[in-house]
């Protein structure tokens, strides 16, 4: 892997890699942030966005304070006593507030699920209701992000002026999207972490596959963590791309310190993909993730027969205690999750500066590589 030194590489002194993407949504480097529950990522999408990203609000996490029997997360611990719509509404209006002077762009990601659907039929609401409340927000709100479910209700968001993006992990679900109407279609391969898909398709078949299937530009995401990443993917038919775990191991995450420092610390065969709440998680490997598969393993059948995934009682209460492990600090049995291209992240910089060095290391490649291989 390349290394460059942001202070060396000034993007100052550089001509931009822009996409078709950057004009779209007013971004200046065609790279989002993902959505990543159970946090708020409050302070990354203000961090991202402020360095010409596309910053992004997690929603999921705040939809625990309504059903905390049903949650593996303990939200009060999380974000206080606030009901899901005021934590979602703050959180925007942070993000606005904190964006303005650099005009930086940010979204709100809200996964719909079936399980879910009512949660997210409020967050989107709420979205809405708050960025029409305000100019300034309007301005710098651009985007939701909906994924992990059915894209068909949610083209009404595009009504309110918003951009309506949608995650896929497959060629069939971006068909649907782009049928649906999405404005971007976002393929996530299987190496990725956090909810993928029962189907091992991984990025480097996923993402061409995608761009070819549909004319709605393509974001890949699932294990893009450099320049030589994001130029693979420009290379692959995508117009950007984006990130969680690479953006989980930065000075401005909103990650506990430990799970940080395992997505540092830990290498490309340490994540084990699992039964989550509703579908398929990858996870970083510990004695949590090996439990859980364990009892995946268990009830396998159910998923291969295509019967409807229920609510698993056990699943539930080995997710809700790695969740208090992990707030209590206890790495071998902390739910974390966590995507292949840990194996790939060895640092912790300021998002800033990992957006730069992406960018020039890209912007070098794509200049350079054509010179090496056709022998100019
Ligand atoms: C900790 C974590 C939580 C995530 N939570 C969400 C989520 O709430 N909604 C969503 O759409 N995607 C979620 N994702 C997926 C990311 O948005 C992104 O698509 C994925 O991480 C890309 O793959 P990578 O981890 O290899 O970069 C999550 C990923 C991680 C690592």
């Amino acid at each position: 892997m390349i290394c460059l030194n942001s202070s060396l590489f000034s993007f100052e002194n550089m001509v931009p890699i822009s996409t078709e993407l950057c004009d779209f949504l007013g971004i200046k480097h065609p790279i989002f942030q993902g959505g990543m529950g159970p946090y708020k990522t409050e302070s990354l999408a203000i961090a991202v966005a402020n360095a010409g990203a596309l910053g992004m609000i997690s929603s999921i996490g705040m939809a625990a304070t309504l059903l905390p029997e049903a949650a593996p997360i303990d939200a009060q611990r999380l974000f206080g006593s606030d009901r899901p719509r005021v934590i979602l509404r703050k959180s925007i209006k942070a993000v606005a507030k904190a964006t303005r002077p650099t005009g930086g762009v940010f979204g709100v990601n809200v996964p719909v699920a079936a399980e879910f659907v009512l949660a997210s039929k409020m967050f989107v609401e709420q979205t809405i209701e708050t960025r029409e409340s305000d100019s300034d927000i309007e301005r710098s709100l651009r985007v939701i992000v909906t994924s992990a479910g059915n894209p068909t209700p949610w083209a009404e968001i595009k009504r309110h002026g918003l951009v309506w993006i949608h995650v896929v992990p497959s060629v069939y679900h971006a068909k649907k999207a782009e049928k649906a109407g999405a404005d971007i279609i976002v393929a996530s391969g299987h190496e990725g972490g956090a909810h993928i898909s029962w189907d091992p398709v991984h990025s480097m078949v996923l993402v061409p596959a995608v761009a070819k299937a549909v004319k709605t530009p393509v974001v890949g995401a699932g294990g893009f963590c450099d320049g030589g990443s994001l130029a693979a993917a420009l290379m692959l038919g995508a117009v950007g791309i984006q990130m969680g775990i690479r953006f989980i191991a930065t000075q401005e995450s909103d990650f506990e310190p430990m799970w940080k420092q395992a997505v540092v610390n830990r290498e490309e065969r340490q994540t084990l993909a699992g039964r989550g709440l509703f579908g398929p998680m990858r996870f970083i490997r510990n004695k949590r993730a090996e439990e859980i598969v364990e009892r995946t393993l268990d009830d396998a059948p159910r998923f291969y027969l295509g019967e409807p995934v229920e609510s698993n009682e056990a699943i539930l209460d080995l997710e809700r205690s790695g969740f208090t492990d992990l707030m209590d600090g206890k790495e071998d049995t902390a739910l974390m999750f966590g995507g292949e291209v840990v194996g790939r992240i060895s640092d912790l910089p300021q998002a800033a500066d990992l957006i730069n060095d992406i960018m020039t290391e890209a912007k070098m490649l794509l200049e350079t590589v054509p010179g090496k291989v056709l022998g100019k």
